[in-house]
């Protein structure tokens, strides 16, 4: 099992929202706060997490030094951890305990779909890495037909200005002249990326929405704006393909 490290009382409280560090100092001099029982008149003194049972006003107050959620992010709301005028995809989790939380990529505004929250950089760094090649699979509908030259084009890839892009695996689901119905999968994550892709084969995608990145799948049990924590079973697989070798 992985050795919880100690950390200073003022940075426990502060990552789990209860102030900013000179708040808490003021907290903890009211002698709101208790270590193992004992009440707290100083911020300079070490904790560890899981060991030590912290309170704030009789109240425990565990800590979780990294948080992880799976978020069917519904549409109108932006993949930013702050916005002055618009719902966040952060907004969305309620209950989180730490702060400093973002999403791993970003959707469009009107994409729904898979997204994974965390404060895990490390994990988030490599999932986005172009030289791990992380599978991002989407479901697309298109304003037309789709027909097997596009599929061709897409599937060895296509020049989107600034970039080529790398070959796509296509699934047709339904074709028809008003509305096809596709699942794209790539590799890469550039901006506005798989729409860009089917306009370069002359089509506009009018509903975009993430199943999955690498490992984890959209659970369908989770409505748009739902989420999450996810599964050990979920964070192991992430793990597994994240951490270095
Ligand atoms: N590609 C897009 O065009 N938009 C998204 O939100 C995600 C991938």
């Amino acid at each position: 099992m992985k050795e919880q490290k100690s950390l200073r009382l003022d940075k426990y409280l502060a990552d789990m929202q209860y102030g900013t560090r000179s708040q808490i100092k003021e907290i903890i001099r009211k002698g709101r706060i208790t270590v193992d029982g004992a009440v707290i008149k100083s911020a300079d003194i070490k904790v560890i997490p899981g060991t030590n049972v912290v309170t704030v006003d009789g109240v425990s107050v565990s800590y979780a030094e990294f948080e992880y959620y799976i978020l069917n992010k519904p549409a109108g709301v932006v993949s930013a951890t702050e916005d002055n005028s618009c719902k966040t995809v952060l907004d969305c989790i309620e209950d989180k305990q730490r702060k400093d939380l973002f999403p791993v990529g970003r959707l469009d505004k009107d994409t729904e779909g898979l997204l994974l929250i965390t404060n895990d950089g490390q994990m988030a760094h490599a999932l986005l890495s172009p030289k791990k090649h992380v599978d991002k699979v989407y479901y697309a509908e298109i304003d037309g037909d789709f027909d097997s030259e596009m599929k061709e084009k897409l599937e060895r890839g296509v020049s989107l200005g600034d970039f080529v892009t790398m070959p796509a695996v296509i699934k047709i689901l339904e074709k028809g002249q008003e509305l096809s119905k596709i699942e794209i999968t790539i590799r890469e994550g550039k901006f506005h990326q798989v729409k860009r892709m089917f306009e370069a084969v002359g089509r506009n995608v009018t509903y975009l929405k993430r199943l999955s990145m690498g490992p984890l799948k959209l659970d369908e049990a989770l409505f748009p704006g739902d989420y999450r924590v996810l599964t050990e079973e979920e964070l192991g697989e992430l793990k597994r393909i994240t951490e270095k070798e």
